[in-house]
């Protein structure tokens, strides 16, 4: 099938998910290159919701690159805390907070939640706009359920992971290797989508 194009950029500045991302796509005749590869700012995250705020970023990086953009908006939804910190979640300490002082947060928030109540899941939406105006961008999501534990275990990963506790395999996602975190998570199934959406629509090698 014809190729529409040979590169797209990834709306994306944090190093965790760009890791992840390049990761599943290294098998691709694709090139794909993060937004700060062309000097991009990070768009500004006024929706509410995590397809809104991935629109954004994807839109704000196909205007600013011209090249077709891949956005993803993902984090963690917390049942005990009415979804928190959800969209918010890589902000949730306050702007420019770290990933330890986010977590600390959510740990402070659900130290008196009983086990059994601290369910808890990751989501990922990806986005993907051939031009600002595309008016059918791709959109898929994926969800990856767990638990929340009460202190940090394993050394792999980013943001949440030391506290999110994966039942199918007894163990956090910060102690899944790379490949095993990609095969199970949000945001893998949300990549996987995305590949197969890209391919019926011959931009994918
Ligand atoms: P975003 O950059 O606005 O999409 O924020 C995503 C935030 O959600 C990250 O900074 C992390 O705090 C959290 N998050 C998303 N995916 C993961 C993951 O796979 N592991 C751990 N934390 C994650």
């Amino acid at each position: 099938m014809k190729r529409l194009y040979d590169g797209l950029v990834l709306a994306s500045s944090n190093p965790g998910k760009i890791r992840e991302v390049s990761e599943m796509l290294a098998g691709l005749s694709l090139t794909v290159a993060p937004q700060s590869q062309f000097q991009v700012s990070d768009a500004d995250e006024t929706g509410l919701t995590f397809v809104e705020n991935a629109i954004l970023k994807a839109r704000h990086a196909a205007l600013r690159t011209g090249l077709p953009a891949i956005a993803d908006d993902s984090g963690l939804v917390v049942d005990a805390l009415q979804g928190a910190p959800g969209i918010y979640s890589a902000r949730y300490a306050g702007v420019g907070a770290t990933d330890e002082a986010n977590l600390q947060k959510v740990l402070s928030e659900i130290r008196d939640i009983p086990a059994e109540q601290r369910t808890a899941r990751f989501v990922c939406v990806l986005v993907c706009m051939l031009h600002p105006l595309d008016p059918t961008p791709i959109v898929c999501e994926g969800t990856w359920e767990g638990t929340l534990v009460t202190t940090h275990v394993g050394q792999y990963g980013f943001g949440y992971d030391p506290i999110f506790w994966v039942p199918t395999h007894h163990c956090t996602s910060a102690e899944l290797l790379p490949a095993v975190k990609n095969a199970l998570s949000h945001r893998g199934q949300a990549l996987r989508s995305l590949l197969a959406a890209l391919r019926t629509r011959g931009f994918a090698g």
